[in-house]
Order: structure tokens, then C-alpha cells, then sequence
């Protein structure tokens, strides 16, 4: 059975069974700080496990994009060295939101297994938590033996998601690989270690909620979540015996033996690598898929490292030039038709890769070269050990990972202090546990537990509404009221208020009760649906229960909705003139300004910039109206409206479509119609990231407001010129010109007044054993200029030794030119050096000429200071 048979008989199976098929969300967690990626079927539906949000479904099944790497459940250091651990995987898995429970889920788990995939019944071992004697009873009245169920810990039989979140006792189902396959020991049994006894699907029969403080409460309706990994089933139902032989992995390798020309399955090295290179191309192409860049930190860092231990086990393997960006094709045709964003994205996810594989050749050099300088000053004090400091700056700073400089050392007969090594790991990360607690204790401070319902949002058509308080927070607890001047924190049962969301900034506004007026200064969304004000109260109180009459600030919401819309008409007008692979990455909406960030692989030529604010104004000219469609997902996406992968989104979307050329699925808030957005300018254009650029833009009375700016400071130049706006061109021309033939002539000049100060120097000049000296001071000159000084004298007087200073400020420069015939004798590097040693400076050159600097008001003494020149005779 091939993996695409697999993935859709799981989810037809379900199906058939009253569960709604859900699309995978992206690998980047929604609205989730407390998770690096997300790590298994049920993150996506953490929200309704906690009872916080609700969906048109109570069962549903999915098969989910998973990044293990990082945070709780991370493999990354074991990948390539099992057959079974993965950076990237697919999880399959079914879900009840407080309708079927253990019973339900192990009869569906049985069928599946054993008629839909037909598995051998006594090949399957299970698992259940020790404590859980339901399960072992129910597993029991399928049929399976006392002595293939087996009861273990919380180690492996209780799940949770991270640290905190839903979690419960779990059930696997194991399958016995045969005798022949792993640690062929008599005792081997599902709790070895070996590749023997395959976990293959995860039962968690979620009750619990663990808190950020350890404690735990029952969730409000007992839950199910199921993960089974498509790679280790799809290696079972191919009589493969690791994940790397299945369909899912045979072309990425087929790839891999054709670049290095080795062959996977020879030698446990090579293999190693293969596996390595495998896996982490295909992480690395979801992950940027999904919209991350390589980074020092946090998801694009985890990114960074698996692109990077790639790389070092591709040169195992005698891989050295850039090949991975190459190889995010092979993943990309096998995988592109179920996870269509990686091939939209493909262009920009092989761009990001090159550019990382680019980057880390060259920190490899520079690595290298601080190690070099370290260990040949090692070696010449014969000395043994590589300091524990250098070992983790090159781990840190050059991104060297700990076995390569380990080789390099070998390879010179040195070793690495370890223990300092591991030192300094440890204190950076205490360090970073310190940071991420501390950014972590902002973001969770709040007790909102008292709410229960969402708000409901009335914004879209109204800016004002009734509204019943009901919860006010002060200093982050719940408390009953809040008095003149305080701020804190109100939750409202509606409001016509717009929280901080898809790129579009809080709405502003107040809120006024019978006793009270209250200032809305901030609006954001907690558990997706709930929205909280930050508020001061301006006048009275405000009293937890009362009646308020909420308002948005009218003026603030038209200015945002108008940048938000014209946001989609540049999104349209870049596709239009650069092409479909321009996809958004992100974008800000403001009151007085909109920023997109886009996909696009070069700068943008002027006229490309101009063409698409023209684009952009003609659409506003045409007035095009607005209109907001309330459909199911498939449907909207079905019918050509843009989605973006970072964004999840429910199973009924909005979508917000312009005229009939534009449709994009967003919650934002709109104009009516594109003639309300008045006209539309653009302010800039940058690179953002390799691959991302930036346009900063404005709408409405800000881009009035920018015209004029620019108007008056047009008049201003007019003014201060002295002609008409049309000729100001003309003028400036004439006025460069001019400028460039004045500086001529003050050239010229300057050179004749020194051409006769050098004559007259070279009269006064002196002479030591042989040799003239002829020093000239020049007001305010370049160092070019000095020089052409200096090249004057040597001209002029046989056997020169010339010294030039000038003066620019609070700067002096020197320059010395020795004749040739007297470099025997004088050296002009050393006279510099001489001079700015006494008078307080630096210098150096060639034994012919040289220059140095000193402070400006020493320079007439010293280019005159014959004692100095005396003790350079008697030392030449
Ligand atoms: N959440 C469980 C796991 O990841 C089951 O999906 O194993």
C-alpha cells in the first residue's frame, strides 16, 4: 500500500465514521507561545479541548504536518542514527471533542489496524498506563491476551503536549517487526529500545489540563486524541523495516546516492548521512514553506541548525558544494499535491536555502580561521588543549557544530576541554531560560480563567453597541472595579471593537457607563475568540456588571480600513506586474501608513513601482466595491481566493473580494467601497530578508498629507534657488556644473600659490649629510593633494627629503617623500613613525613615501622640527 493509499484510507475511514476531515494547520502554532512548532495532530484543536473554542463538529480527523525539534518533544539529535526518528513527520490521527471516549477509540484503532490495514492480530503488542484498568479491559474484550498487554508509567503512557496544556493517560499499539529484526535478545519486548517492537499509534484519552504552575484540572468534557505516524506505518505496510526504505523517503535518497555517488545501505557512516540529508530536507522545506527564515533564535534557528547538520553530513559524504536547495525539488514533486504550499513556495524555499548554504560556507571559513590561529598557538607552546571559551565561540558565533571542531583538533593531534565547553553551554543556557521566562511571564500574567464564552464581535457593521462588563482586571487580577485614572483591563460580552490581528492594528475608542468614561487603548484577542480592552478610566468608575455604551473611534477605523483594503489592491497590483509567486509574508496596517512584505527575488525597478501604484489608483478611481463572503474553506479556496499557509483559519472563512479581480480570505476591517480609499502612494521599497522585500505605503489624507510635504519642500527649493518650479531641474544642472568648474579653478589656483611656496621652502630648506629637507604646511588640504606637494619638491630639489602637513579641523596629516638615491639613507616610513611617536599620533608607508596623522595644532612644529630629523640622520 502506497503512503497516499494510507493517508486517504485513514481519513475516508474516519469519515465514514462521523468525523469531519480537517486540513493540516501550518507547522507554525497558532497564537501559541509556549510551543516552538507544532508537534502532533491535536494542536490544532488545543482550544477546544480547554473548552475555549467551539467548531460546527464534535469528531473530527486529520492528517497533520509535525516538526519535532526543539522544546519537549524533540528528536533532532537522534535523526539519522535510528530508522525511525524524524525532524518532519506526518501524524495521522482522530479526534472527539467530549462526544466518544476510550471505548469508542480503541474499537475504532482495532478495525482500522486489523480489518481496513489488515495487520496480523498477533503481531500487535499494547501498551496502557498503569493506573488506567478501563483500558486494559476494554483492549482485553478485543480479543488480545493478557500477555500482550502491558502496563508502564507515566514515562511512556501519559501524553501531554508540552508543559503545560490538555493532557491524559494514552495507549499504544505496538507491532512486532519479527524475531530477525533488531537486538535478537530472548527478553526483547515493546519497552527495548531496539527497532523490534514498532510504536505505531498513540490512544490519548485526554481528562486533564496541566497548568503553567504543575497543577492539574479536569478538562470540561473527557476528550480523544489519536496520533499514528504515517512513516512507520507506511514502513510496516511496505514489509520495510525502517521509514527510510518506504515510498516517502526513496526518491529523496535515490537523489542523494546520484549526488554523492555513494550508496545508502552499505555502511552504517554513509547511512547516517543519507538519513540525515533525507530528513532534514524535508523539515527544512515545510518549515519555510510555512513562511520561517533561518535566524539566531527560536523557530528559524531550529531551521538554521537542521539546514547546517545537513550540510555537515553531506560533506561526510563528500557532498561540498550547494546541493540541498536542488533537493527541496525531489520533496517538492513528491509531496506537492497534498501540501500545495510548498510547491507555490518552491521558487523562494530553494532561494532561502541556497542563501543559508552560502552563509554557512563562509562561517565555516571564518571558523576556521580563528581555529587555525588558536591551535597553531597552541602548538608552539606546546600546549595540548583547545580552551573551552574558543570551543564555544566557534559553536556559538560560527555555528561549528561540537564533532566538527572535535575532527579538526584530532586531525592536529589536539583535544577540547569539554568541561569548559559545556561551562559556557550551560551558562548561556541559564541565560536564555532566564529570557524566556521572563518573556513568558509577560505573555501569561494574566487570570482570564473566569471567562468562559467568547465575545461576540460586532465591529464589521457597527462602531458603536451596547455591552455588559464582565470581567475588570487591575494589576492582572480579576477585581471589581476601577477607579478614576486607574487602567487595567475589561472584557465585555460584545464590542464593536477590532483586536490587534492579521496584521491590523487595535481599534481606539471609549466606553461609557453611568458613572464613568473609560478610554480604550489597547484591544487584543486571548484564546482566539475572547477579546480584551486595556482601558483607562478618564472620569468616575467602571464597575464589573454595568452597561456600557462602546464606541470606536470613527476617524482611527476609516484611516486603518483603508490602508487594510488598499493592502489587497497592491497584493493584486504586485501579482499583476512582477507575477503569481509574489505571495504575501506578512503585512502591518496602521492608521497612517501600510506595510506588505512579499515573496519577490529582486529589487524592483522604478517604472515596475510605478506601474503598480498606478495599478493600485486606478482601481481606488474605479470605485470598486467591497464585498464580504461567509463560506466554508474548501469552497472559498476552490474558487481562486488567496489564503496564507502562517494563517490558520476556521472551516468558514471571510473572504473579502474587490471588484472581481480580487479575493483574499481575512478578518480585517474594509472600506465599502475602493473610491473611499481617496488615493494611494508608495513611500519605499527594500530588501527585507534574502528573498522578502518590503513596500511601505499610505492612503487617504496621509498620502494628501505626504504630497504636500513633498510640495512644500519642492516651493522651499524653489525659493532658495530663485526660479520656477519647472526650471528647477534646469537649474540644478547649471548649478552642478558651475560647481564642478569653480572646484577646477580652486584647484588650479591652490596648486600655483603652492608651486611658489614650495620654491620658497626649498630656499629655506636645510641640509643634513647630503640630503635636503624642504618641509610646506598647506591649509585644509587633501591627502591627495599633499602628495602632489611633495612629488612637486622631489621634482624641483635633487635629493629631497619632503615633509607636508596640513591642518582640517582638530585633524593634521604629514606626508613624507624621500628622493630616490636616498632610501639608502633616509627612510620616509620611519621619519612618520618618528614624528607622530612625539607628537602624539600614528603613521607608516613605504621607505619613499608615507603619511600619518597627529592633532591638527601640532602640525606646523612638526613638520619644522629639525631636532627630531637630527636623531633620524644619526640613526640612519
Ligand atoms: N498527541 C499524541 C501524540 O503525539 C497523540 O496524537 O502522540
Amino acid at each position: 500500500m502506497t503512503s497516499k493509499e494510507i493517508r486517504s484510507k485513514f481519513l475516508r475511514y474516519f469519515e465514514s465514521n462521523g468525523h469531519t476531515i480537517c486540513e493540516s494547520s501550518s507547522l507554525v502554532p497558532y497564537d501559541d507561545p509556549s510551543l516552538l512548532f507544532v508537534n502532533a495532530g491535536m494542536v490544532q484543536f488545543k482550544g477546544v479541548f480547554l473548552g475555549i473554542e467551539t467548531r460546527p463538529y464534535l469528531r473530527a480527523v486529520s492528517c497533520q504536518k509535525c516538526v519535532r525539534a526543539g522544546g519537549k518533544h524533540n528528536d533532532l539529535e537522534n535523526v539519522g542514527k535510528t530508522l525511525r526518528h524524524h525532524t518532519f513527520f506526518e501524524m495521522l490521527g482522530n479526534f472527539s471533542f467530549g462526544d466518544y471516549f476510550k471505548k469508542e477509540a480503541i474499537a475504532y484503532a482495532w478495525e482500522f489496524v486489523t480489518k481496513e490495514l489488515d495487520l496480523e492480530k498477533e503481531r500487535i503488542c499494547i501498551t496502557v498506563f498503569k493506573e488506567d484498568e478501563e483500558a486494559e479491559i476494554i483492549w482485553k474484550g478485543m480479543g488480545i491476551p493478557s500477555d500482550r498487554i502491558f502496563k508502564l508509567g507515566e514515562k511512556d503512557n501519559f501524553w501531554s503536549m508540552g508543559d503545560e496544556g490538555p493532557c491524559g493517560p494514552c495507549s499504544e499499539i505496538h507491532y512486532d517487526m519479527g524475531k530477525n529484526v533488531g537486538c535478537r535478545r530472548p527478553n526483547c519486548g515493546v519497552t527495548c529500545d531496539c527497532d523490534r517492537f514498532l510504536e505505531v499509534w498513540n490512544l490519548v484519552f485526554m481528562q486533564w489540563e496541566r497548568k503553567k504552575n504543575g497543577e492539574i484540572k479536569p478538562l470540561p468534557k473527557p476528550s480523544i486524541d489519536t496520533g499514528m505516524g504515517l512513516e512507520r506505518i507506511s514502513a510496516i505496510m511496505q514489509g520495510k523495516i525502517g521509514n527510510y526504505d518506504t515510498d516517502l523517503f526513496s526518491p529523496i535518497i535515490a537523489k542523494v546516492e546520484e549526488i554523492s555517488g555513494r550508496r545508502y545501505g552499505q555502511d552504517e557512516e554513509t547511512d547516517i548521512a543519507i538519513r540525515v540529508i533525507a530528513d532534514h530536507i524535508r523539515g527544512a522545506t515545510f518549515i519555510i514553506g510555512d513562511g520561517i527564515l533561518p535566524e539566531r533564535e527560536g523557530r528559524g534557528y531550529v531551521l538554521r541548525r537542521i539546514i547546517r547538520r545537513a550540510m555537515r553530513y553531506a560533506r561526510k559524504i563528500g557532498i561540498d558544494g550547494n546541493f540541498l536547495y536542488s533537493l527541496s525539488g525531489v520533496v517538492v514533486d513528491l509531496m506537492g499535491d497534498i501540501y500545495p504550499e510548498i510547491k507555490q513556495n518552491h521558487p523562494h524555499i530553494a532561494m532561502v536555502i541556497k542563501a543559508e548554504e552560502d552563509r554557512f560556507r563562509e562561517t565555516l571559513t571564518f571558523g576556521t580561521k580563528l581555529y587555525e590561529e588558536v591551535s597553531e598557538s597552541i602548538k608552539k607552546t606546546g600546549g595540548k588543549i583547545i580552551p573551552g571559551d574558543i570551543v564555544y565561540k566557534l559553536y556559538d558565533t560560527y555555528g561549528f557544530p561540537l564533532d566538527l571542531t572535535m575532527e579538526m583538533a584530532k586531525e592536529d593531534g589536539l583535544e577540547l576541554d569539554l568541561e569548559g565547553f559545556n561551562r559556557s553551554l550551560f551558562e548561556q543556557k541559564e541565560r536564555s531560560k532566564e529570557i524566556a521566562k521572563a518573556k513568558k511571564e509577560t505573555i501569561y500574567r494574566y487570570d482570564y480563567s473566569g471567562i468562559k464564552e467568547p465575545t461576540v464581535f460586532v465591529g464589521y457593521d457597527r462602531l458603536e453597541c451596547p455591552a455588559k462588563i464582565l470581567m475588570v482586571l487591575k494589576d492582572s487580577i480579576p477585581c471589581e472595579e476601577l477607579k478614576e485614572k486607574e487602567e487595567g483591563e475589561i472584557i465585555l460580552d460584545g464590542t464593536p471593537f477590532y483586536a490587534e490581528g492579521g496584521g491590523q492594528v487595535h481599534d481606539e475608542g471609549t466606553l461609557k457607563t453611568e458613572n464613568g468614561i473609560v478610554k480604550v487603548t489597547h484591544v487584543k484577542r486571548i484564546f482566539q475568540d475572547v477579546i480584551v480592552h486595556r482601558v483607562r478610566v478618564e472620569r468616575g468608575f467602571v464597575r464589573k456588571g454595568e452597561i456600557v455604551s462602546a464606541a470606536v473611534d470613527p476617524l482611527r477605523r476609516r484611516d486603518v480600513s483603508r490602508n487594510h483594503t488598499a493592502t489587497h489592491l497592491l497584493h493584486y497590483a504586485l501579482r499583476t506586474v512582477l507575477g503569481d509567486h509574489v505571495r504575501q509574508k506578512g503585512s502591518l496596517v496602521e492608521k497612517e501608513r501600510l506595510r506588505f512584505d512579499f515573496a519577490h527575488y529582486k529589487a524592483i525597478d522604478p517604472h515596475e513601482l510605478w506601474k503598480v501604484e498606478e495599478i493600485v489608483n486606478e482601481k481606488i478611481m474605479e470605485c470598486e466595491d467591497v464585498k464580504i463572503e461567509i463560506k466554508p474553506k474548501e469552497e472559498a479556496i476552490r474558487s481562486g481566493a488567496i489564503a496564507l499557509f502562517e494563517e490558520k483559519y476556521g472551516q468558514i472563512v471571510r473572504v473579502v473580494k474587490i471588484g472581481d479581480f480580487s479575493a483574499e480570505l481575512c478578518g480585517g476591517t474594509h472600506v465599502k467601497n475602493t473610491g473611499e480609499i481617496g488615493s494611494f502612494m508608495i513611500l519605499s521599497e527594500s530588501a527585507l530578508a534574502s528573498g522578502v522585500r518590503r513596500i511601505e505605503a499610505t492612503t487617504g489624507r496621509y498620502a494628501l498629507y505626504h504630497s504636500r510635504k513633498d510640495r512644500e519642500t519642492m516651493r522651499e527649493i524653489s525659493s532658495i534657488l530663485g526660479v520656477e518650479k519647472q526650471k528647477l531641474m534646469e537649474r540644478i544642472q547649471e548649478l552642478t556644473t558651475a560647481l564642478k568648474e569653480k572646484e577646477k579653478q580652486i584647484e588650479t589656483l591652490k596648486e600655483a600659490i603652492v608651486s611658489q611656496r614650495v620654491d620658497e621652502a626649498i630656499k629655506e630648506g636645510y641640509e643634513i649629510d647630503g640630503a635636503k629637507v624642504v618641509s610646506v604646511f598647506v591649509e585644509d588640504g587633501e591627502v591627495e593633494f599633499l602628495r602632489k606637494v611633495s612629488d612637486m619638491i622631489r621634482e624641483r630639489s635633487k635629493n629631497a627629503i619632503a615633509i607636508v602637513g596640513t591642518r582640517k579641523e582638530d585633524r593634521g596629516i604629514i606626508v613624507v617623500a624621500v628622493s630616490r638615491g636616498l632610501e639608502n639613507r633616509y627612510n620616509a616610513g620611519e621619519i612618520v613613525k618618528k614624528i607622530a611617536e612625539k607628537y602624539g599620533g600614528r603613521g607608516g608607508g613605504s621607505p619613499n613615501l608615507a603619511q600619518g596623522g597627529i592633532p591638527g595644532d601640532r602640525v606646523k612644529n612638526a613638520i619644522k622640527d629639525k631636532t627630531l630629523l637630527e636623531s633620524i640622520q644619526m640613526r640612519n
